[in-house]
């Protein structure tokens, strides 16, 4: 479908993708699927539809957003009003191959993937056709946008079998191709996670590990890499070579097409860690009101006194590290003990959720003052932007630099907001447009997130000093309610 662009570089009719991985088994072509569906996340698209906003304000104006949200905002004014502009995140899913299979041959042995094998070919053929008739159901159903077929697509007919069928519905193909000839990586690939698959089940790990090699082995012998005989260069791709050490960009096409290779691009496997923390206890948390630019209350600075130590603990005193804080006066100071070899960096971007005409209100002034706004908030907190102010949403939106660069980077400790903090986590651990906003984030805790092949670790630290909790629960105008549902961080 011809991309059609409204001359700013934003989308405006409905692009639908088929991000078809390509590459031997163990080349990270999961991991990297994974990180695809994350992608969504931080993708928006533009369509007509009604915004959630403070009741009987057309389109709120906008104090703070980074230029490319200015841009779509300013685009939002322009539009009649009954056709504001809805924002939506980029609806991704993933569909793979081999559980498909797994239906039908649960445990297969390395000769089930011999291309002689009839039967295998046979259940093999038959998975990815499920596989496939189940993504294109999605585009049409549910209005799917990015789908992802994570399988090994390691030939050019099975390449050209996919473009013929997605073609035709109107979806653009694009390749992903993982290529691998690390050795050594390999088999630390294949035994990090494929002697735990569910394939190996109740297997002796070494084994599992010897008929894997094998496995590769069968696929080898029929292995073309995308464009390899010069007869693919029509096509769309990615080539991936050693994790990034060369990348191969063919004929990208379009704005999305063009996000989702300037992300992918930039994922590396390098083990890693991203602390997160708000900043210590501020004067304006004890009061209760939100937004503002106070400083740290006396629990707060002792908190910002603690925080090398817990972050020594966690962190080690031989990595380096690098410290992200917002622009206001409470993350700065929070990370003042810091050591002093730390790189810290300021970002416009992690300033905490603008409230609008509602900042430095508690949110009984709020009830009080704005009923419909409080109401509408709480009906949809994701959705819902403060007169003058922000929704989630926007702030998501203005948080994607630095997604990318979080995706590029390694060792991160981020001191910053509530809202922003709750953006961030529900990134890294797929949290739902719903959920993300009600997520419990306490004071004076530092929590660290290591993204591993399959999902995110989490390991939280206490500081032990006591601080209000800002959290509020549905409905609630409380000061301080405490304490916050477990489940969260
Ligand atoms: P595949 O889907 O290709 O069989 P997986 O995604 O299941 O492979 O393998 C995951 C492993 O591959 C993880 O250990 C991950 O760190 C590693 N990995 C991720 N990206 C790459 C890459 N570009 N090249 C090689 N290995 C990678
Ligand atoms: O109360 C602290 C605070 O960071 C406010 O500045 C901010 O408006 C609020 O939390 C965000 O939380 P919620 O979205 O739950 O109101
Ligand atoms: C699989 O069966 O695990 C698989 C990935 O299938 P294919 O190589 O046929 O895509």
């Amino acid at each position: 479908m011809a991309p059609k662009t409204n001359g700013i570089g934003v989308q405006v009719e409905d692009t639908r993708i088929c991000v078809v991985m390509v590459g031997l088994p163990a080349r990270g072509k999961s991991y990297i699927a994974q990180k695809g569906k994350q992608l969504s996340f931080v993708l928006v698209t533009s369509s007509p539809g009604k915004l959630r906003h403070g009741p009987g304000e057309p389109v709120a104006p906008v104090r703070r957003c980074r230029p490319g949200a200015r841009a779509l905002r300013d685009l939002a004014d322009k539009l009649p009003a009954q056709r504001y502009l809805k924002w939506l995140s980029i609806p991704a899913k993933t569909f793979n191959v081999g559980n498909y299979r797994r239906n039908d041959a649960p445990h297969p042995s390395a000769d089930f993937f011999d291309t002689k094998n009839a039967e295998g070919e046979r259940k093999r053929r038959a998975a990815a056709e499920a596989a496939v008739a189940d993504m294109l159901k999605w585009f049409k159903e549910e209005k799917g946008v990015v789908g992802i077929l994570d399988a090994t697509n390691s030939t050019k007919e099975r390449r050209k079998w996919v473009i013929d069928l997605v073609e035709k519905e109107g979806v653009e193909v694009i390749f992903v191709e993982s290529k691998c000839d690390d050795e050594e990586l390999i088999m630390a690939n294949i035994r990090d996670v494929k002697t735990t698959s569910p394939d190996y089940k109740g297997q002796d790990p070494e084994k599992a590990a010897l008929d894997f090699r094998e496995r590769i082995r069968n696929y080898e012998k029929v292995y073309k890499s995308v464009n390899e005989d010069g007869d693919e260069d029509h096509l769309t791709y990615l080539k991936i070579m050693n994790v990034g050490r060369q990348v191969i960009i063919n004929r990208i096409r379009d704005y999305l097409q063009s996000r989702i290779v300037y992300y992918l691009m930039n994922l590396h496997i390098r083990p890693r860690s991203v602390w997160l923390s708000r900043h210590g206890e501020s004067m304006l948390n004890i009061e209760g009101r939100i937004g503002g630019d106070a400083g740290l209350s006396y629990r707060g600075e002792e908190y910002a006194r603690k925080l090398p130590e817990l972050v020594l603990e966690s962190v080690g005193s031989d990595r380096p590290l690098t410290v992200w804080t917002s622009t206001l006066k409470r993350t700065i100071a929070t990370a003042r003990h810091l050591p002093k070899h730390y790189n810290q960096l300021q970002w416009k971007a992690l300033d905490e959720l603008d409230a609008g005409v509602c900042d430095g209100m508690t949110y009984q002034e709020i009830a009080d003052q704005y009923p419909e706004d409080f109401q509408a908030r709480d009906d949809d907190k994701y959705n819902y932007r403060y007169r003058g102010g922000e929704s989630y949403r926007d702030v998501v939106i203005r948080l994607e630099p630095i997604i990318m660069e979080l995706e590029r980077s390694e060792d991160i400790l981020i001191i910053s907001h509530q809202a922003v903090i709750r953006c961030i986590y529900a990134y890294f651990m797929q949290k739902t447009q719903e959920e993300s906003p009600w997520v419990p984030v306490p004071l004076h805790t530092l929590m660290k997130l290591t993204p591993r092949a399959y999902g995110t670790e989490v390991q939280t630290y206490k500081a032990n000093i006591k601080a209000v909790s800002t959290w509020r629960g549905k409905g609630s105008t409380a000061k301080h309610e405490d304490p916050a549902p477990e489940g969260g961080v």
